[in-house]
């Protein structure tokens, strides 16, 4: 299975994904200001990928201090998650993942550097084997809401190159064909950085699962025409209400969705919901720089001087949303609060 960061003894081991897919390049990141650098630029991305490479980063600190003084390898580390923890605002698994290596580093309080040092190795391991686990679950529980045969849209990458293996919406997407529904996929292309183009169709392709790229402004087209059944994306962050913030343009997926009576679906583990937000509107949306725009990879797109306005994420309101699938089942309205927050409790029972 892809699984594009793992653990590796000289550091936090990734493909750069800025890279594909011209060229498939595997590093180890071997300080915590590389790791933080990689998820800055997007060589590493996508919600529960850049919270696994959090983890594995704040592991990797407590080895690259070689002392045996136990409260100084515990600021060492809390150090590296506190620049992990400034590297991207909107998905919250990074964070939660952060939260849980501090959790950690707390329960082991008392033990030696060497017993700290291995307490947080095995606990990174365990987001890292929880997730794909919890991305193979979201599969399972998603397949059901597919089409048995027919075309599904996606925007941006929510494959396994964003979690830790499997894929989160083309996990749904994966469960499907593996349980013979004869599905296939549209990938928008998502501008500006292409992730769809990129990286979702590389993804399929080298699964074999059938794909056509599609620019993003297609998508309404394609609904008049009845040529989509679904749509499946991926989440950065959910509110308690169901309202989810994905990559910029998935708001607009959802409205074309909803005007055509389209079935619109949300497929994330529970580490990416946010339950001590209210809604949406309190989630933070991260502004990228504004040469992704005007000269992406250098090539001149628009004068360099334009104003530029560069989102990275938008928030779909969760009346436009048909149910969020999780690990632990699905969430649908009318009760799609009450589900949420029962769906995010049943986490690690
Ligand atoms: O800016 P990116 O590439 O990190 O954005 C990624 C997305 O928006 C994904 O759809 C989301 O993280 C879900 S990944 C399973």
């Amino acid at each position: 299975m892809l699984s594009p960061v793992s653990w590796n003894d000289g550091g936090v081991h990734i493909i750069k994904q800025t890279l594909l897919p011209d060229q498939e390049v595997w590093v180890d990141l071997k300080t915590v200001d590389e790791v933080a650098r990689a998820i800055r630029c997007l060589d590493i991305r996508g919600a529960p990928a850049i919270g696994v490479a959090a983890a594995l980063g704040m592991a990797h600190a407590a080895r690259l201090y070689t002392g045996n003084d136990p409260l100084e390898l515990s600021r060492n580390v809390e150090e590296a998650g506190a620049v992990l923890a400034g590297t991207r605002p909107t998905a919250v698994n990074l964070f939660w993942a952060i939260d849980r290596m501090k959790k950690k580093l707390d329960e082991l309080s008392g033990q030696d550097a060497a017993a700290i040092r291995s307490g947080l190795l095995e606990e990174a391991q365990r987001i890292r084997e929880e997730d794909i686990w919890a991305c193979q679950s979201i599969g399972r529980h998603g397949a059901e809401f597919m089409p048995d045969r027919g075309w599904v849209l996606t925007h941006c990458n929510a494959g396994a190159l964003a979690t830790a293996g499997y894929g989160t919406a083309l996990g749904v997407i994966r469960a499907a064909v593996e349980a013979g529904k004869d599905i296939h996929v549209y990938a928008d292309e998502t501008r500006p950085l292409l992730q769809g183009a990129r990286l979702t169709s590389w993804e399929l392709m080298r699964d074999g699962i059938p794909v056509t790229l599609i620019c993003d402004n297609a998508a309404g087209h394609l609904m008049r025409l009845g040529k989509v059944q679904a749509c499946v994306v991926g989440a950065d962050r959910i509110a308690q209400n169901g309202d989810t913030a994905n990559k910029i343009g998935t708001y607009t997926v959802a409205v074309l969705a909803h005007q055509h009576g389209i079935p619109f679906y949300v497929a994330a583990p529970t580490s990416t919901v946010d339950l001590s937000l209210a809604t949406g509107e309190q989630i933070p949306i991260e502004e990228r720089d504004a040469a992704e725009i005007t000269t992406p990879r250098n090539t001149c797109f628009a004068p360099k001087e334009v104003p530029v306005l560069n989102p990275a994420f938008d928030v779909t309101p969760n009346n436009l949303i048909h149910a969020i699938i999780t690990e632990n089942g699905a969430a649908a309205h009318p009760h799609m609060t009450e589900k949420l927050k029962t769906l995010v409790g049943t986490r690690n029972k």
